[in-house]
């Protein structure tokens, strides 16, 4: 062949030359994933920063460049979608690549967590959810008095109350607006933005940096979501609520006929089934026109909740 003389100098620089430019032509201006569950699309890439829009399993999005964010059970990478908003590349399909070498790194300043946060205390013993609906699963039992960091509202939650207002706490789970004495001062939030249903099954973020609620060990999981600080009306003559509950427990206030009480949870004491009003008093649910242990409720346990001070309902 006419050409081989100058070929073979030319191969041996070859892999010299070309390698910068073919690890440089390796970073591609996007990357095409899906949603393996339904997930969150945030303004930073961090559990607590508020969601820019939802992506639902299979929703598909072209990721632009990465960044390091929370960690999410193995690894800590988010992915900046079109949208301009990050998504935990946990939630997405597996890739077989490494998005940190084959997409452009969002850079230092994508990786500021910015967040809204306001104190409140807790009036009354209240879940707290990983999406503000009742039948999304409990993460938390929070009894009365809880310390809670509040990070942003959303007013799509279930309306509890005919209030439909919850807030998203710093342990990255919802409490509704009704477990408070009065409305938190919302204009000081973010609006927490679009949110998923999402399901603990899928993310519980359990070897991660961010618990959903490290107060407290799960409990068992509830079947069916739980509806609580129900509004039931006294249907006897008067309706005592006691101290604890038992019919020998100390009288603390009487609910006259036709009135109506919030209640917050059930005990059962030998197979009478008593309800803690928002007077933190019992009162027996045979008294109510309604039955709060009944099908129309999903009421919480008392016993779900720890208790703040030592009180309890059976002594
Ligand atoms: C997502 O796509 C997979 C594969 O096509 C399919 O089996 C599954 O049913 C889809 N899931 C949903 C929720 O659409
Ligand atoms: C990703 O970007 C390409 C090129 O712009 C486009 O054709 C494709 O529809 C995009 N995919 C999605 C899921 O947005
Ligand atoms: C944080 O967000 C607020 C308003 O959302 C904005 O005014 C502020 O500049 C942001 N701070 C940083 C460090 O991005
Ligand atoms: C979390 O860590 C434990 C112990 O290393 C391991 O057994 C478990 O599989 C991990 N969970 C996940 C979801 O990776
Ligand atoms: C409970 O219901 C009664 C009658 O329906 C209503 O007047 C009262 O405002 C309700 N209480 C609360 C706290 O929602
Ligand atoms: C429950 O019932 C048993 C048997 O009737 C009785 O001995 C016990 O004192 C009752 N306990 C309470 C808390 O009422």
């Amino acid at each position: 062949m006419p050409c081989s003389g100058r070929r073979s100098p030319l191969l041996g620089l070859l892999p010299l030359v070309l390698l910068p430019i073919v690890a440089f032509a390796d970073v591609k201006p996007y990357i095409t994933t899906s949603a393996e569950f339904n997930t969150e699309c945030k303004t930073c890439p961090h559990s607590l920063c508020t969601n820019t829009a939802v992506y639902e399993t299979n929703d598909s999005f072209n990721a632009t460049c990465w960044a390091r964010g929370t960690k999410i059970v193995d690894g800590n990478i988010w992915l900046k979608s079109v949208a301009g908003c990050y998504v935990t590349q946990y939630d997405v399909l597996e890739y077989s690549g490494d998005y940190t070498t084959d997409l452009e790194y969002c850079g230092k300043a994508s990786e500021v967590e910015n967040l809204t946060e306001l104190d409140a205390t807790l009036a009354y013993k209240t879940e707290c959810n990983i999406c503000p609906t009742i039948d999304c699963d409990n993460a938390a039992y929070l009894p009365e008095d809880t310390d809670l960091t509040l990070t942003c509202w959303t007013d799509q939650g279930s309306p509890i109350l005919n209030n439909p207002y919850w807030y998203k706490t710093a342990n990255n789970c919802y409490v509704a607006e009704t477990g408070f004495h009065s409305s938190p001062e919302r204009i000081s939030l973010d609006n927490c933005g679009p949110i998923p249903y999402l399901e603990l099954e899928k993310h519980f973020n359990e070897n991660g940096t961010s618990d959903i609620d490290r107060r407290a060990p799960l409990p068992q999981p509830i079947e069916d979501g739980v509806k609580y600080l129900i509004n039931v009306t006294v249907g006897e003559d008067h309706a005592y609520c006691r101290k604890c509950a038992e019919e020998s427990c100390r009288i603390q206030e009487a609910y006259p006929f036709n009135s109506w009480v919030v209640l917050q949870c059930l005990v059962e004491t030998n197979g009478t089934w008593w309800s803690e009003s928002t007077d933190f008093c019992y009162v027996k649910n045979s008294d109510f026109w309604e039955s709060p242990e009944g099908d129309n409720y999903k009421m919480p346990l008392c016993d779900d909740f720890p208790d703040p001070d030592g009180n309890k309902a059976r002594r």
